[in-house]
C-alpha cells in the first residue's frame, strides 16, 4: 500500500481474513427455510449471538477495551498517542428479515480489519480509534429503527420509546434492550459528547446499481436521503365472507389496496428520480379466508433528498385517503413513525476518502445514498462520511445481496488510508 500521509508504511488489508470473518458472521441468522437469506433482527437469538462474536473478536483478538452503552451499542477502543477526540469506524450487525450477508456486516468486518492492521503493525494513531456496532439500525417490530445511533446522537430520548412494544409478541423494548445489554430507562446516557468524537467513517455496500453499472470500484458518499415513515391503519368491518353481500361490506383490505395504488401514483406523479416511496409491510386482521377483513395496518415510507419532495407526495396521498374513506366507508388513522431529514457528509471526510482512492490509483464516484444509515445521525454531532462498495447487480435487502472480494479489498485499503489521512489532518496542532 505504500507510505501513508503520516509517513507510516502500512501494508493493505488482509482479504483472506476479511472473507473468513464475513463467513463467520454469516453463521448467525442464516436460514435455509426462507430461501437462504439472513435474519438477525434486533432482539433475536441470532442478533444476540452476533454481538457476542463481535465483542470477543474486538476484545480477545484485537485486544481492544470493549464496552456497551445504555442503547446496547457495542464500542471497542484503541487508545491514541495524544489526548484527542476519537476517530470512529462503525456500522450495524442486525439485518432485515430474509436479508443479505453484507448490509452492515461488511462495514463492521472492514472496520475490524483496519484496526487489526494497526494492531499488527504496533502502530498507534494520534487519535484514539473506536469501532462501533450500533443497535437496531434496521426497521423492526418495535417500530424504532437506527435506535443506537439516534441515542448516540442525542436525537432519541427515553420519552420517545418508553412505551414501545413488539407489535406481535408484546415484549417491551425495555426488556429487549436489557437482554441485549442496554438500559432503556437510562438511554440518555448513551448520548455522545460531540467534543469526544473527531469523525465518523462508515463503509457500506451501495445497495443500488450506480457503481456496479459503471464498473466503478468505490463510491464516496456526499449525502444521505431523508426518510419519512408512517403507519396507516384502515378500520373497516369484519363479517362473514359468505353471508355479507357485496353492497354491505366495509372491506379494509380492498380499501388498503386502493391506498397502496394511490400512494404509488402520488410518488410517481410528485417525484423526481431520487424520490421513491414504498409500502412494504401489511398486516391483515383477522387474516382468515372466510372473514371480510376488518382492519389492515400498513407502513409506508417516502425517501427524498429534500422536505418539499416528501411534502408533495404526502399532500397527494392525503387526497387519496379522503377519497377512499368516503368511497369505502372506512376510517383511516395515521401515525408518523419517522421524519428524518437528509444529511450531508463532511467535506473533510469526503476529501480524505477521495484522496485515499486517488493515492491507491482507484477510480471512484461521488454519489448520494438512497438507503438510510447510522451515519445520518452521526453527521448531526460530528464530521461523518461513508465509503460505498458496489453491490452485484444492485441487489440488497434480499438473500442475493453480494459484493466482490476484489472490490471489498479495495474499500478496506481505502478505509485504512482515509483513517490515516484524517488522523494526520484533523485536530492539527
Ligand atoms: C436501511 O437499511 C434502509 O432502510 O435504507
Ligand atoms: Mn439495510
Ligand atoms: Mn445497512
Amino acid at each position: 500500500m505504500g507510505t501513508s500521509a503520516a509517513g507510516f508504511d502500512v501494508q493493505g488489508v488482509n482479504s483472506e481474513r476479511i472473507a473468513q470473518r464475513l463467513e463467520e458472521l454469516a453463521r448467525f441468522g442464516r436460514s435455509e427455510a426462507s430461501g437462504g437469506g439472513w435474519f438477525r433482527g434486533f432482539g433475536t437469538e441470532a442478533e444476540l449471538r452476533a454481538r457476542e462474536w463481535l465483542r470477543d473478536l474486538w476484545h480477545k483478538v484485537l485486544g481492544l477495551e470493549v464496552r456497551m452503552d445504555t442503547a446496547a451499542n457495542l464500542w471497542g477502543t484503541m487508545p491514541g498517542r495524544e489526548a484527542l477526540p476519537a476517530l470512529v469506524l462503525g456500522s450495524h450487525h442486525d439485518t432485515v428479515p430474509n436479508g443479505g450477508q453484507f448490509d452492515g456486516a461488511l462495514g463492521l468486518v472492514l472496520a475490524t480489519e483496519v484496526v487489526q492492521r494497526l494492531v499488527e503493525e504496533g502502530y498507534r494513531l494520534r487519535h484514539p480509534v473506536q469501532v462501533v456496532s450500533f443497535t437496531a439500525e434496521e426497521p423492526n417490530p418495535f417500530q424504532v429503527s437506527t435506535l443506537g445511533s439516534r441515542a448516540a446522537a442525542g436525537v432519541l430520548r427515553v420519552e420517545d420509546v418508553r412505551k414501545a412494544v413488539h407489535i406481535r409478541t408484546g415484549v417491551s423494548l425495555r426488556d429487549a434492550l436489557q437482554a441485549a445489554g442496554g438500559d432503556l430507562d437510562r438511554l440518555d446516557r448513551a448520548r455522545l459528547d460531540p467534543a469526544g468524537v473527531s469523525a465518523y467513517l462508515e463503509c457500506h455496500i451501495e445497495q443500488g446499481k450506480r457503481l456496479w453499472s459503471r464498473g466503478m470500484p468505490l463510491g464516496v458518499v456526499t449525502a444521505i436521503t431523508g426518510i419519512y415513515r408512517e403507519e396507516v391503519v384502515v378500520e373497516g368491518e369484519a363479517n362473514h365472507a359468505g353471508t355479507t353481500l357485496m353492497a354491505d361490506r366495509r372491506d379494509a383490505l380492498c380499501a388498503a389496496a386502493e391506498l397502496v395504488l394511490g400512494f404509488e401514483e402520488a410518488v410517481v406523479r410528485g417525484g423526481g428520480e431520487e424520490i421513491v416511496g414504498t409500502i412494504g409491510q401489511l398486516e391483515v386482521r383477522p387474516n382468515a379466508p372466510n372473514i371480510v377483513p376488518g382492519c389492515v395496518s400498513l407502513i409506508l415510507e417516502v425517501r427524498s433528498p429534500d422536505r418539499e419532495g416528501t411534502a408533495k407526495v404526502l399532500r397527494a396521498f392525503d387526497e387519496c385517503v379522503r377519497r377512499v374513506e368516503a368511497g369505502r366507508r372506512v376510517q383511516v388513522r395515521r401515525v408518523r413513525l419517522l421524519d428524518q431529514e437528509a444529511s450531508w457528509m463532511d467535506p473533510a471526510v469526503i476529501g480524505a476518502l477521495e484522496r485515499a482512492a486517488a493515492e491507491l490509483g482507484e477510480p471512484y464516484m461521488l454519489l448520494s445514498s438512497m438507503a438510510g444509515h447510522d451515519a445520518t445521525h452521526m453527521a448531526r454531532i460530528t464530521r461523518a462520511g461513508m465509503l460505498f462498495v458496489p453491490s452485484v447487480g444492485g441487489k440488497s435487502h434480499c438473500p442475493e445481496e453480494e459484493s466482490r472480494m476484489e472490490d471489498i479489498a479495495k474499500a478496506g485499503d481505502a478505509l485504512l488510508r482515509a483513517l490515516l489521512i484524517l488522523d494526520e489532518e484533523l485536530d492539527a496542532r
